[in-house]
C-alpha cells in the first residue's frame, strides 16, 4: 500500500482550500508537471499558472501532461530560473509551490540551490497577496538538499510574525532525513 501522507501530498492538502479563489499562481519548479497539473485543475477556469523550470525537458513533460488533461491553456511555461520570477510575474500572487531538488528520473546534478531558492522566495514574498500562501518541499536527504533546507529554514524563521505565519511538517519515523514541508501564509 502506498503512503497516505507525504510532504507533497500535505502541501497539496494545505493549498487546496485557497485555490478555488486563486487567479495568479506559480509553480516555481515544474519538473514532471504533477504540481502544475494539481494547481491548474483546482483553480478557476480563468486563472493563470506560471510554471518555471530551467530544463527544457521538464517543461516539455509538464506541457504534455497538462495538454493530456486539457489544462495547458491556463499555463504559461517559462524556461527560466525562479530567481527571475519578478521579471515575469507583475501582479499579486495568490499561491505558489516550490518542490525543490532535481528532476526525478533526470540529471541529479541540475538541482535547486540555496542562494537562488532564497532569492526567489524573497521576490515572491513581495508579490504575495494578503492571505496568499506558499508551500516549499525541501529534501535534506542529499548534500545540497541539506544545505538548501537549512538556508530555507533560517530565511523563513526570520520572517516577522506580524506579517507571516510559517509552519513546517515532517515525518518523524522515517530514516534518511525525510522531506520537510514549509508553509508560509501572509497574514498581515
Ligand atoms: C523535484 S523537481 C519538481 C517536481 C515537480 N514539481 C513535479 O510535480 O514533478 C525540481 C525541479 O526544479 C528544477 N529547477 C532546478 N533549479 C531551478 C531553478 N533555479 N529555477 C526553476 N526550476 C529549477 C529542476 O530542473 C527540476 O525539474
Amino acid at each position: 500500500m502506498g503512503q497516505i501522507v507525504n510532504a507533497v501530498k500535505m502541501a497539496h492538502a494545505l493549498l487546496l482550500p485557497k485555490l478555488k479563489n486563486a487567479y495568479n499562481v506559480i509553480d516555481a519548479t515544474a519538473g514532471n508537471g504533477k504540481d502544475t497539473l494539481f494547481l491548474a485543475t483546482n483553480t478557476p477556469p480563468d486563472a493563470v499558472i506560471w510554471a518555471f523550470d530551467i530544463q527544457q525537458t521538464a517543461l516539455d513533460k509538464t506541457q504534455a501532461l497538462l495538454a493530456d488533461h486539457g489544462q495547458a491553456r491556463k499555463v504559461k511555461f517559462i524556461l527560466a530560473s525562479h530567481v527571475h520570477i519578478a521579471d515575469f510575474v507583475k501582479s499579486p500572487v495568490d499561491a505558489a509551490m516550490f518542490n525543490l531538488g532535481y528532476l526525478p528520473g533526470g540529471d541529479h546534478t541540475v538541482t535547486t540551490m540555496p542562494n537562488t531558492t532564497v532569492a526567489a522566495l524573497n521576490q515572491l514574498l513581495a508579490l504575495l497577496k494578503p492571505t496568499g500562501i506558499i508551500s516549499i518541499v525541501a529534501y535534506p536527504g542529499h548534500d545540497m538538499g541539506r544545505r538548501e533546507e537549512l538556508a530555507v529554514r533560517s530565511f523563513l524563521a526570520a520572517l516577522p510574525q506580524k506579517l507571516y505565519t510559517v509552519a513546517c511538517w515532517q515525518m518523524v519515523n522515517q530514516v534518511n532525513n525525510p522531506p520537510v514541508l514549509y508553509i508560509v501564509e501572509r497574514t498581515g
